[in-house]
Formats: structure tokens, sequence, C-alpha cells
């Protein structure tokens, strides 16, 4: 098949799309992430432009994590990690609601604004509006001198590199992991042991390594993909670490190839969802081991009793899962908190298949735009 040509400034490296190359890059745009900023000495995250001082870190008693999208997805994920490392309570946010919801923001509560590009116009809203109460506010960005950039009193760049795909994946992992250091830094300012510090340090550093593992299920990826590409409606389903995983999931279905999608908290599904499971609606469990792992495999057992196709995405091999799913995709094994940045590259590269297949503008979906500066 003859290659889309290059657009823009940025090459496509003789991948077919800017999303696929995006995709592949995300070992290296971890490792770019993680530059500078794991210090073994203290077993600890160093970011250079957070512009507060130790006393005022040490004394953030919450944190609100807002943005849209992708970015809100990395934003629930980073909620799990904050709470888990630094026992700060954190609050996740819809931009677009945060700026109008004018709700009680104690005093000493961070506010960052989580955005690849740095443009989007609610979270800017939102991050003026909460400036404007005499809020701290930080930016996790993208794109350097982007106007959420500049308008926040401090923040961390992600360095994952120009992202041109409308449907954003190494910016997601990218934001994961800056969020992950995030978690390490301030729980290492409060009650985290220097040996759990140095383990997270230890995890975070073989990351990289794991993603590129995982990113070796492309081909069977595209030979399940082709079995589901005519679906209509696909659920995924995820507890813990991959709740938000399950989101991330149906939104890049839904974005790139039209399908309808939903993510819920797999315990959810009984609530309601289950009632959508045909033999024609596919889940897709996300279910590498861990905490919630039995649950999840009961969870997915309830959906294949009701005639459900279902495509597990799990970290070990197991007669179980075989028995029970249609499809397995492995990914490798990392910690928990790690989880969502090693699970969603599958459902990147199953959304991305099915949509080629589809014959859809995988790089330029219908009706949305890579920055969205409108409200
Ligand atoms: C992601 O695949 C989407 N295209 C979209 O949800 C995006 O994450 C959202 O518009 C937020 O963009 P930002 O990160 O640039 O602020």
């Amino acid at each position: 098949q003859p290659l889309a040509e290059d657009t823009g400034e940025v090459s496509m490296n003789g991948y077919e799309h800017y999303m696929l190359k995006e995709i592949h890059e995300q070992p290296d745009s971890l490792r770019n992430a993680m530059r500078g900023r794991l210090n073994d000495e203290d077993a600890t995250a160093v970011f250079g432009g957070l512009n507060l001082t130790p006393q005022q870190l040490r004394g953030v008693e919450r944190i609100i994590l807002t943005g849209c999208g992708t970015s809100w997805h990395s934003a629930l994920v980073g909620e799990y990690m904050i709470e888990e490392f630094a026992r700060i309570p954190v609050c996740v946010e819809y931009a677009s609601e945060l700026r109008y919801r004018n709700p009680p923001i104690e005093n000493n509560t961070l506010v960052f604004g989580i955005t690849q590009s740095g443009e989007t116009a609610d979270t800017l809203a939102a991050l003026n509006e909460t400036k404007r109460k005499g809020h701290r506010t930080l930016a996790l960005c993208n794109v350097v001198g982007s106007s959420i950039a500049q308008a926040a009193d401090g923040g961390i760049y992600l360095h994952a590199g120009p992202e041109i795909g409308v449907a954003s994946t190494k910016a997601y992992s990218s934001q994961c992991c800056v969020l992950a250091m995030l978690s390490l830094y301030f729980g290492r300012m409060r009650h985290m042991s220097f040996e759990s510090g140095g383990r997270i340090i230890e995890e975070l550093r073989r990351l990289p390594a794991a993603v590129e593992q995982a990113l070796t299920c492309d081909s069977e990826v595209r030979r399940i993909a082709s079995k589901y590409a005519e679906a209509s409606n696909v659920l995924y389903l995820g507890r813990r670490y991959n709740f938000p995983t399950a989101l991330e999931g149906a939104l890049k279905l839904k974005e790139i190839s039209y399908i309808h999608a939903e993510g819920y908290p797999a315990a959810e599904m009984k609530h309601g969802p289950i009632a959508l499971v045909d033999k024609h609606t596919p889940s897709v469990f996300i279910m590498p081991r861990g905490t919630t792992y039995d649950k999840v495999m009961s969870n997915m057992e309830e959906v294949k009793a009701r005639g459900g196709p279902v495509i597990a995405v799990a970290s070990h091999e197991e007669a179980q899962i075989r028995r029970i799913a249609d499809e397995v995709i492995m990914i490798p094994e990392v910690p928990e908190f790690l989880q969502p940045i090693v699970s969603a590259i599958p459902l990147q590269l199953l959304s991305y298949h099915i949509a080629v297949l589809r014959g859809c503008d995988v790089d330029k979906p219908r009706n949305l735009a890579k920055s969205v500066t409108v409200e």
C-alpha cells in the first residue's frame, strides 16, 4: 500500500499515519518525559518549573486535576496515583464544568491544568478562573510556550514531541508518566520512605522497555481488529487504575472509527450496561493481574454467559482467561500504577486498525480538531 504523503514539518518516518508513528514512539517519548527528572540520591523526582518553594509544596492539602477528553482521563489516573503515593486528596474536574461550577476551593489547594496542546479553551478558562480566585495553578503541558503554559504559575512539560494525529496517544502516556513522577515527588515530601521512592524509580525506568514489549502485539491486534471492525457498539471494562484505561480505549475507538463505545468500571456492568450485551456487542476487558483481578474475571464470565464476545487484555497466560475470552492480547507485567500506560497500547492499536479497516481518516477524523479552542 502506498504511503500517504508527509504533511507539515513533521516526518511520518515511513509510517502510514501519524497516529501509528506516535503510538510506536512511546518508548522514546516516555524516556524523554523522565530524562533528568529521577533523582536516585534522594529517591525522588525533580522538576525545574514548579515555581513553588518546598514549604509551599509541603503545605498543599488538596489537588485539583482538570482537563478535557484524553487529558481528563490521565487526570483520573493521576488521582489514583497521588492518593496512593502521596495521600493528598485529589478532585478530578472536567475543565468545561469547573470553569462555571464555582465550587468552594479550600486554601492550600493546587490546581493542575492537564493538556497536550496547551490551547484548549475550557482548560485555559478553568485555570484562569481558579488563578483569579487566588489559587496556585500549574500546567502539565506538551506544547512549549502555549497559552496554558504561559497562563499558569508554573508547570511541567511532557517533552513528548509534536503530536499530529487528532487522537492523542503518546501525550496520554507521557501525562500518566509525569503524574507518576509527581506522585513520587509529593509522596517523598510526606510519608514515603527512601526505599519505596527508590523502588518506584526503578519501576519507572523499566517502563519504556515494557511499552516496547507491549507494542509487539501489533500484528495480533490487527488480526483481532479484522474480526470486530463491523461492530456497532463496543464496551470497555476495567477496574481501579484500568477504569480510566477503559474510558480512554472507548474514546479512541469512538473518535477515529465512529463506532459507539463506552467505558465503565467493570463492576458497574451489573447496574445497567450489561443489558446491552448480545452476540454483536464485543466487550474489551482490561485485566492485567492486580488487586481486582479475580473480580474482573467474574465480571468477564458474566458477560460471556450472556453471549457477548470478549477480548481480554491480560498480563499472564492463564487457562481460565483463554477459556472465557474469545481473544487474548498479552501485555507485560508492570506494577498497578503503571498499568494504564502499558494497557493503553493495545487499545490504541485496536482503534487504529479498526479505523483503517473501515476506511476512516485516522489522523483527521470528522468533526474533530487537534486543539479545541472553541467553548
Ligand atoms: C484525544 O484523543 C482527543 N482528541 C481529545 O479528547 C483531547 O484529548 C482534548 O481535546 C484535550 O486536548 P488537550 O490535551 O490538547 O487539552
